[in-house]
């Protein structure tokens, strides 16, 4: 079959039918290049059903069919959930995280599951196929449906591609590969551009699943273009200290699910653990009768998640104040730093104030404002806070404690873990039937809040 006549972008890689003098995509003057459009390359299983066959002309919306995307479980729940329910077949996944953080150990560990039931290539441009062996019997990866491609050349992978018809492709990294038809060295913006164009290409039109791996700058963001995270159908991020056994996977953008899902991993020598009840593991071993310390419970996704937020609040030595907080918003402190001083009657403006949230965990829901305070003012006040209590509540300017969503739940997760007191904002609580065993303090401001949790 002769291929078809198409103009191409060489900016910004768009496809179109007729040549015009100006790019109608991202308006750059004479950039459109001809160009013949690529073959579709077949797939092996049925798995592919997403197939679509781009021709250039609209289609009415009712007249296109398939309706629902294509799911499929990698074999690790806390992925899934995270991805919205399974990977969507077609879709481009781009996975960021730090330097050694496990994101080649956690995609390996997914070829385990999906090499059971669908082919999967693994394109090393970091690793050689004989370290990538080394760390499959690391994890007791079976080979089953894995090849293995070390290759950095793209387009020895969309040959391989093509030859072998895989259901699921995984590109570790994206900074690797390299075009050489592209300009720019390996990991220059317009490489990562025009790569990840031809692997979005490559998902689309043959209903592969691609994962690629990204690395991250120093500012904690996936290097390379921003445009890359508007690319792909779903950026996830991989998270966490290394120096901490906790690892968070959490989704930046899903064109297939929510954002607000996390998943909570624990690094092993065998790989990544799932943790399937993350606030019994992040609560364990917490220090009980000690100043600065308090349980908070809020909200990631549909999952309650209990974490424990520590302060430290110590007179100044020096002219300025420091305040330092990890894992938890800074300017968020600075605001709940002033509402203590001004509305809950302590002279905390002239101490240092640290606050740290235990394992790796970054609370940005308003619910951890209450929590923080109390271990705040547990500190400043040098009293323990009962270590059976919990802590939630939005705080106000005014000093006032708002309600916050999912209080149902939040109070069973509260109780299911064995805790007997909960301070919780007396606004939006009435009406609500709390879990027995559970004694529950609504207070008004956050100085009946401090009051209820620092007098026993
Ligand atoms: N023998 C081992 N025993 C225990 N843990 C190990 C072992 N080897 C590696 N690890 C863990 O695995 C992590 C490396 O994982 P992995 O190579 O998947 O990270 P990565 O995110 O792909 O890194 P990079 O960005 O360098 O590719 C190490 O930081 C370490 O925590
Ligand atoms: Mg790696």
């Amino acid at each position: 079959m002769k291929a078809k006549k198409i103009f191409y972008c060489t900016e910004c890689g768009n496809e179109f039918a007729k040549w015009s003098g100006q790019c109608p995509a991202c308006g750059k003057w004479n950039t459109l290049a001809e160009g013949e459009a690529a073959p579709a390359v077949s797939s092996k299983k049925s798995f592919s059903g997403a197939k679509s066959a781009r021709e250039g002309k609209p289609v009415k919306l009712a007249e296109i069919g398939g309706a629902d995307e294509i799911r499929f479980s990698t074999g690790i729940e806390e992925l899934d959930r995270v991805l919205g329910g399974g990977a969507v077949v077609g879709a481009l996944v781009l996975v960021g995280g730090a330097p050694g953080i496990g994101k080649s150990t956690l995609l390996l560990q997914m070829c385990m599951h999906i090499g059971r039931f669908a082919d999967v290539l693994y394109v090393t441009g970091e690793e050689s196929a004989n370290q990538l062996k080394m760390r499959a019997n690391r994890l007791n990866v079976k080979g089953d449906g894995l090849s293995v491609l070390p290759e950095t050349s793209l387009d020895a992978v969309l040959s391989a591609v093509e030859k072998t018809g895989p259901n699921v492709v995984i590109v570790d990294s994206i900074q690797t590969l390299y075009d050489p038809d592209g300009t720019g060295a390996p990991g220059s913006v317009s490489q990562i551009k025009g790569c990840t164009m031809a692997l979005m290409k490559l998902a689309k039109e043959n209903g592969i699943t691609v994962f690629v791996v990204g690395h991250v700058n120093k500012d904690g963001d996936i290097a390379g273009p921003k445009i890359l995270e508007h690319m792909v159908d779903c950026v996830l991020y991989f998270e966490g200290e290394s120096h901490t056994r906790y690892r968070i996977i959490r989704a930046a953008k899903n064109r297939f699910g929510s954002t607000n899902e996390i998943g909570v991993f624990e690094m092993e020598e065998k790989g990544l653990r799932e943790v399937p009840n993350p606030s019994e593991t992040l609560l364990s071993g917490r220090p009980v009768n000690v100043p600065g310390t308090c349980v908070a419970c809020v909200m990631e996704g549909t999952r309650p998640l209990l974490a424990e937020i520590q302060a430290l609040v110590s007179r100044s030595g020096a002219a300025v104040t420091r305040r330092v907080a990890d894992g938890f918003d800074f300017n968020r402190l600075l605001l709940l730093l002033a509402v203590l001083e001004k509305r809950g009657g302590m002279n905390i403006g002239s101490c240092d104030a640290y606050v740290n949230v235990i394992g790796g965990l970054r609370l940005d829901e308003p619910a951890a404002d209450l929590p923080a305070v109390i271990a705040l003012a547990s500190s400043m006040k040098d009293c323990p806070v009962d270590s059976s209590m919990a802590a939630l509540g939005e705080v106000g300017l005014t000093g006032e404690l708002r309600a916050v969503s999912s209080l149902n739940q939040r109070l069973a997760e509260i109780a299911r873990l064995g805790f007997r007191r909960v301070i919780i904002p007396k606004q939006g609580s009435a009406g609500i039937v709390f879990p027995e065993g559970l004694e529950v303090f609504r207070a008004k401001n956050v100085r009946e809040a401090i009051e209820a949790a620092l007098t026993r």
